[in-house]
């Protein structure tokens, strides 16, 4: 077992990585403080994977559970889902000395993390990540929050989680997609923040791509700790933050232009992550030679080479239209090297368009 402390403004709370954590989770929940009631929040295909033990552990802890299911997919970040929590809530009884659990990807702690957080004006949160971009992003930092049809995470909060459990063994059961999707945003983190974890993937990439569990637990604990690390010195996103957004600029764009349902969040990230390099050359100096080790790492993991055939019009769109944009100016992340990111910031518009054509998109007449 292994853990780390998360600063945040309300209170400090552990990540554990721990294979085979999730028996422990109702002694982990209790040793948070929570006692009474547990509600777990999960989604129908982890519900039935991995509820049982979470279940089991949390009774033989002493709570008193109740399980409450959402669909699987993006489509559950909706208003809709949220105020059903908060019915589910309220007809369990819960108080602010009892627990809400997490029990899924990011999907499900950006919501009941929401949901935790506003009902009662707050009950306690355990994030317990199953997927590996929960694993490695989005159970840390304390931002949940659900779309509207207007765009992606629109509503919502910064409300840290009184603690976080991972067990990497749950990957196991992760469909192989959803893993390099994950993947994707493991070399994020690292050219973006951290060299050493950028490097690791580097060497591991074949062993990664093809789920060897002693290789993504290390991912994961490395991974895990460089996010904590950001936003333990930068809660709010003031600017270290930020450069966890490197490729999501593009990436989101390219998620809206898909109706959500062609590329998964990683994989747009990986086009954006392209794009991002390509344009860092230019812009702050990446060395070529890192550019094409970033690339050759995305290759390795078989994520995508290219965007789905993508009007080029609306993507700009799209970007143009992101939460982080400036007085209407579209910002993004450049890396200037391996581990190391930018503030948010303007790009030239004809480079820019060059490198959206390089990579798929489509002038349409
Ligand atoms: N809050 C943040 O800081 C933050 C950061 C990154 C991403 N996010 C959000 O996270 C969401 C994406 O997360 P995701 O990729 O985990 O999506 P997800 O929650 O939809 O999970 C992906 C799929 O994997 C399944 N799954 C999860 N764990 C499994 C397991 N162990 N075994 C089998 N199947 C499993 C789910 O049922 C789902 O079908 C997006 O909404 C994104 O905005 C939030
Ligand atoms: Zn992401």
């Amino acid at each position: 077992m292994a853990q780390f402390t998360v600063h945040a403004r309300s209170g400090d709370y552990p990540v554990v990585v721990e294979a085979g954590g999730l028996s422990r989770l109702g002694r982990f929940v209790r040793s948070l403080g929570p006692r009474g009631r547990a509600v777990v929040v999960s989604d129908a295909n982890v519900a039935a994977l991995h509820g049982p033990l979470a279940l089991r552990s949390l009774r033989s802890a002493g709570f008193s559970v109740r399980l409450v299911t959402v669909p699987p997919g993006e489509r559950s970040k909706s208003r809709r889902q949220l105020s059903a929590l908060w019915d589910h809530f309220a007809a369990s009884g819960l108080e602010r000395g009892d627990a809400v659990v997490a029990l899924g990807g990011g999907v499900v702690g950006d919501l009941a993390g929401l949901a935790a957080a506003t009902y009662l004006r707050g009950v306690p949160l355990v994030m317990v990540p199953t997927s590996l971009v929960a694993q490695v992003d989005s159970s840390i930092g304390g931002k949940v929050g659900i779309n509207l049809a207007a765009g992606k995470n629109l509503v919502g909060a910064f409300a840290p989680p009184r603690g976080v459990l991972t067990d990497p063994r749950l990957l196991a059961t992760l469909p192989a997609r959803q893993l390099r999707s994950g993947l994707a945003e493991v070399v994020k983190t690292g050219m973006a923040v951290d060299a050493r974890l950028f490097e690791f993937v580097e060497r591991a990439a074949l062993r990664l791509r093809d789920g060897d569990r002693a290789s993504l637990a290390r991912a994961v604990w490395l991974a895990a700790r460089a996010k904590g690390w950001v936003v333990s010195h930068d809660e709010h996103e003031g600017g270290l933050r930020s450069a966890l957004n490197f490729g999501h600029t593009l990436g989101h764009a390219l998620e809206a232009a898909s109706g959500y349902r062609g590329l998964l969040h990683g994989e747009a990230v990986v086009v954006g992550m392209r794009a991002g390099a390509r344009l860092s050359v230019a812009e702050v100096g990446l060395p070529e030679r890192d550019r094409a080790r970033l690339e050759a790492v995305l290759d390795r993991l078989e994520l995508p080479q290219r965007m789905p055939p993508t009007p080029l019009a609306r993507l700009l769109r799209g970007m143009a239209s992101d939460k982080k944009r400036r007085g209407g100016v579209v910002l993004w992340v450049l890396t200037p090297r391996v581990g190391s990111a930018s503030l948010p910031r303007p790009v030239d518009g004809r480079r820019l368009r060059a490198v959206l054509l390089e990579l798929g998109a489509r002038v349409v007449r």
